[in-house]
């Protein structure tokens, strides 16, 4: 129940390069490339210029036996300006075809870019369909790997699961990979028994045709790329309802015993307090799955929680990720150095139900215990998390100085106006997009004063601020 107890191991880079350049298909000389990506300098080539994805629709047949994946993916899209060259981020499975508007054009493929040039340009503001069908065996990592770097689908013994924040969507699905473009999804995943396939959103239906079941999942509310799950093993599902609140389903490996499940017994509870605090829940329903394999981490995959059979249950994890619906999923980035916005304000959340099992002053005994290391803390741990670069994207540093940023907050604007900001924000920029000016500019407002100093001090420098009563007081 402690948050201390909250172990985020130091981080393992893996690799972001080993992208597979995959057939190329040259039929004509393509228009003057364009910049490959959407202009986030952590990840250059992630997402499209010129590209507003408003719905995809994911038909999957995953081959067990194999470890391959088959299907097409229909992308809705809006030109945001005139296109007469595109490009989707694909990277290492082979395209079998690709039409826009049902006619077949023509397409390059270069590192995880996959270029589209349609037969005339596209005008602005034109909605357009592009079908891929596509297949190949999705690039697969040891679960040590995935930690904090994943890389999209992954088979297991028994399974499947996709995880891949911030940067791995694009290797099983044609996407515009970054969390300022959010779309939604429609997926239908066709399984042989006893698999079942769980993905986000709501199950609209299963249809049966011969042996194979197809699941369909349906998110009406927008998501990320990254967000985009499907968890497919010999699953039980549980269903329930959070009071007053969305719909919850979980799923469970088959042979879970009742003592696994127990272990997320208090979500409904602990969603209906985060409701005080931050607002309403953003969607339309919530709830976890642990895949039936080991996985050295959770990740906050929209509506749907992922945790691996290892986990310990450990409520501040839980917490954690549930916060994440609201900041980070309903609230995304603008730009993933912005991504305290998303780990900071979940860890501070856990310690805001921590704080509701105990009291504020045991929550704080933790934050300044938290203080006090950090500031004894060097480089190697500390750092301006403000723009913290992409190898420490997930660095502990940006989870306990982002949480401490919020608390320093807190204590500088006063309780009810601190939760008054909190919820301001995710009203503001529900089911959308925030930078860390963004969430300043509501600070300021409803703070009613001039933050800049603090935010400052917190985010853009490396020594970690003097909090007065924190218990560092110099020569102590
Ligand atoms: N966002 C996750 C969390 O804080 C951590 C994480 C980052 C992660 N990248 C990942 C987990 C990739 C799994 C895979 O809970
Ligand atoms: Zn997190």
């Amino acid at each position: 129940m402690k948050p201390g107890s909250q172990r985020r191991p130091v981080l393992r880079l893996a690799a972001l390069a080993g992208l597979i350049l995959a057939g190329a298909c040259r039929p004509q000389a393509l228009p003057a490339p364009l910049q490959p990506g959407i202009g986030d300098p952590y990840f250059p080539s992630s997402g499209s210029v010129g590209l507003d994805v408003l719905h995809v629709e994911l038909d999957l047949r995953p081959d067990f036996a194999a470890r391959t994946i088959d299907g097409s993916a229909r992308l809705s899209i809006e030109a945001t300006q005139r296109l007469e060259r595109f490009s989707l981020d694909l990277a290492g499975l082979a395209v079998e075809y690709l039409t826009i508007d049902g006619r077949p054009v023509a397409l390059e493929r270069e590192g995880s870019e996959l270029w589209i040039a349609p037969s005339a340009p596209i005008a602005a503001g034109t909605t357009f369909d592009v079908e891929i069908a596509y297949s190949g065996a999705p690039g697969q990592e040891t679960p040590e790997a995935a930690f904090r770097f994943s890389q999209g689908w992954q088979f297991f013994d028994g399974g499947a699961y996709v995880a891949s924040e911030p940067d791995g969507a694009s290797r099983w699905f044609p996407a515009n990979d970054h969390p300022s473009d959010k779309a939604t999804y429609t997926l239908r995943l066709s399984v042989p028994p006893p698999y079942v396939a769980a993905a986000n959103g709501r199950l609209l239906e299963v249809v049966q045709e011969g042996q194979t079941r197809t699941f369909v999942w349906e998110s009406a509310d927008p998501l990320a790329a990254y967000l985009v799950t499907v968890v497919i093993g010999d699953l039980q599902v549980r269903e329930g309802l959070a009071p007053g609140g969305p719909p919850l389903r979980s799923y469970y490996p088959a042979e879970a015993d009742e003592a696994v499940i127990a272990q997320f017994d208090g979500i409904a509870q602990m969603l209906g307090y985060f409701e005080t605090l931050f607002g309403e829940y953003p969607f339309a329903a919530y709830g976890t799955v642990v895949v039936p394999t080991e996985l050295p981490f959770a990740l906050e995959t929209q509506t749907l929680t992922l945790y691996g059979r290892n986990f310990d249950g450990s409520p501040n994890v839980i917490a954690h990720e549930l916060a994440h619906e609201w900041f980070g999923n309903s609230v995304s980035l603008q730009h993933w150095r912005d991504i305290w916005l998303n780990e900071g304000f979940a860890t501070y959340a856990s310690y805001l139900w921590y704080e509701h099992l105990t009291d504020r002053e045991h929550a704080q005994v933790e934050l300044h215990a938290l203080y006090r290391t950090l500031r004894q803390s060097d480089e190697r741990i500390n750092l301006a998390i403000g723009d913290p670069g992409p190898e420490r994207l997930f660095d502990e540093a940006v989870y306990v100085r982002g949480a401490l940023t919020l608390e320093a907050l807190r204590d500088t604007v006063g309780d009810s106006r601190f939760f008054e900001i909190l919820r301001t924000y995710a009203e503001r920029f529900r089911h959308g997009n925030a930078s860390t000016q963004d969430f300043i500019d509501v600070a300021e407002e409803v703070g009613e004063r001039d933050l800049d100093r603090l935010f400052h001090a917190w985010l853009y420098e490396v020594e970690v601020p003097f909090m007065p009563g924190w218990g560092d007081e110099p020569g102590l």
